[in-house]
């Protein structure tokens, strides 16, 4: 399948930010999304709350992009503030992604239940949070991968019935 969807993927790295860290997270999840259409936007950006709610609202609001895959602070240190800059900017949460990506995770480890990862739609753009190592990025896109097409589809204006596929 080669996709037609705009995506844009955004590191949160302090570290990643001021060049300490090789972003292998990022990579990982650009070529992941690779069939389901073309990465448009990607940065690394540090843990800080107004950056990375002003750096969404510029993929989402100008740029339009139809998914966003951010990876890295949402656990517990007082850096991760990805899932509340990113709750501050949606219409509304997907909550089932996040839950099915805990539910699958918690298979594979118990620190799973420690990622606090929101999904939700700002405007036409679905926004996913994903946790930073490259173990758990991969972990976690790989369940909900399966169905980002038919819920970009329906977020870009799909009205055929679901079910019949
Ligand atoms: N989920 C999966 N599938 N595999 C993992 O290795 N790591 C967990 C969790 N989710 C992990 C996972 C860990 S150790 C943490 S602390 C949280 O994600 C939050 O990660 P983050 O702070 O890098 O976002």
């Amino acid at each position: 399948m080669n996709g037609t969807f705009r995506i844009g993927v955004l590191t949160l790295s302090d570290k990643g930010a001021r060049g300490e860290r090789e972003d292998e997270s990022g990579r990982i999840l650009a070529e992941m999304v690779a069939d389901l259409g073309k990465v448009e936007r990607y940065a690394i950006i540090p843990d800080d709350a107004e950056t990375i709610m002003a750096t969404l609202r510029g993929w989402t609001d100008a740029d339009r992009l139809d998914l966003i895959l951010t990876t890295g602070g949402t656990g517990l240190s007082p850096r991760d503030v990805t899932p509340e800059a990113t709750l501050r900017l949606l219409d509304y949460q997907v909550p089932g992604l996040a839950e099915a990506m805990r539910l699958q995770s918690l298979r594979k480890t118990p620190h799973a239940m420690l990622s606090r990862a929101v999904a939700g739609v700002r405007g036409r753009t679905l926004i996913v949070n994903l946790p930073g190592s490259p173990k758990a990025v991969r972990e976690n896109l790989e369940v909900i991968l399966p169905v980002l097409p038919h819920a970009l589809a329906k977020l870009t204006g799909d009205s055929s019935d679901c079910g019949h596929s």
